[in-house]
């Protein structure tokens, strides 16, 4: 059977690193307070003209290279964002066009916080389709550009930042033993959408809007949904936590991490984190923790991943895959 299996994995930051301390300037609040409810130490955010797709093109260069390939050698781009460069044309044919590439086909994923995993199925579906033979996926974003400045409930929380996975056709056993994506699982709830969302838009403002929610009911919500995705991903693969080697999950706050982390029985030893650096930087957290890792040694070859994110929607899900 045909399996989409990771052949490299890049990132990219921009270079204004903003902690707590130099935050706590301009906003009400201390490290120790941020700290403690959310793990975060600092972000990232991006410099004035530097654009989502910037960020999105400087991972995508660093997964081509770290997979040892052209961008010539892709057929499709799949970008994660909820905070593209444009209403349209979507930020991944901006990456297309930023990349050199004259053929393939691109086109955004709008999922939120849970983004990645949803362009991760959409591209794992395309390739064992036969519809794509090495496919980008990419999430990015730019969450500096739709905070509320004046809302510390929310301001202190998120970064900007990309990272890349790629993906290629291959031939494989049809075993849990494979490597590549060997399950996932997607699941959204409208009813939600309060909990989380931007107070703007193109249909109904006509202007971008800042982010809003309700942070202790997406706590809520979080563990048991994501813990639910994590554990039907492992069914469908045929695995079970013991044989999980890494768990990356989506990185917006230490202490839903960790509780997600017991319910699904995985040591905190095995959980990739990158919170504390990052901060949450939405769609891309997860590539981002992804390519840190595997650049780090932490994640090798073989190794069995579990991925799971949520956000606003709600949308969630989860992905099992070995590297
Ligand atoms: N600095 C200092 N004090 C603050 C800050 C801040 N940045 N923000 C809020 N406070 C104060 C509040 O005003 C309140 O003060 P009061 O008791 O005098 O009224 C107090 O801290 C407690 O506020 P809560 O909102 O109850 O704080 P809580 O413990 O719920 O923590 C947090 C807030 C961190 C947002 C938490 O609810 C949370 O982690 N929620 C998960 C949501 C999340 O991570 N969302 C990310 C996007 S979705 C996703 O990616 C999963």
């Amino acid at each position: 059977m045909i399996r989409a299996v990771p052949i490299g994995a890049g990132h990219y930051l921009p270079k204004n690193v903003v902690t707590n301390s130099e935050l706590a300037k301009t906003v009400d609040t201390s490290d120790d307070w941020i700290v403690t409810r959310t793990g975060i130490q600092q972000r990232h955010f991006a410099a004035d003209g530097e654009y989502t797709s910037d960020l999105a093109i400087a991972a995508a260069k660093d997964a081509l290279e770290n997979a040892g390939i052209e961008a010539s050698d892709i057929d499709s781009i799949i970008l994660a964002t909820s905070t593209p460069d444009q209403t349209f044309p979507s930020t991944a044919t901006k990456v297309q066009a930023g990349l050199g590439m004259t053929s393939g086909f691109a086109f955004d994923v709008q999922a939120v916080c849970a983004g990645f995993a949803f362009a991760m199925t959409t591209a794992n579906s395309l390739i064992v389709a036969g519809q794509s033979k090495r496919a980008l996926v990419i999430g990015a974003e730019t969450f500096s550009r739709i905070m509320d400045w004046e809302d510390r409930t929310t301001c202190v929380l998120f970064g900007d930042g990309a990272g890349a996975v790629i993906l290629e056709a291959q031939e494989c056993e049809g075993t849990p033993n494979d490597r590549g994506i060997l399950a996932c699982e997607l699941s959204s709830d409208g009813n939600y959408n309060d909990l989380l969302y931007v107070d703007g838009g193109v249909s109904s403002t006509q202007t971008t809007g800042v982010l809003r929610m309700q942070g202790q009911e997406v706590f809520k919500h979080a563990v048991s949904k994501l813990a639910a995705a994590g554990e039907t991903a492992m069914e469908r693969a045929g695995v079970t936590s013991d044989d999980v080697d890494w768990v990356v999950p989506h990185q917006a706050n230490l202490r839903i991490i960790k509780s997600t982390a017991k319910k699904m029985g995985v040591p905190m030893e095995k959980v990739v984190l990158t919170v504390h650096n990052h901060g949450n930087t939405s769609a891309a957290s997860i590539p981002l923790a992804l390519s840190v890792a595997v650049k780090s040694g932490q994640i090798k070859r073989g190794n069995l991943v579990l991925t799971e994110a949520i956000g606003g929607g709600l949308a969630w899900g989860a992905v099992v895959f070995r590297w």
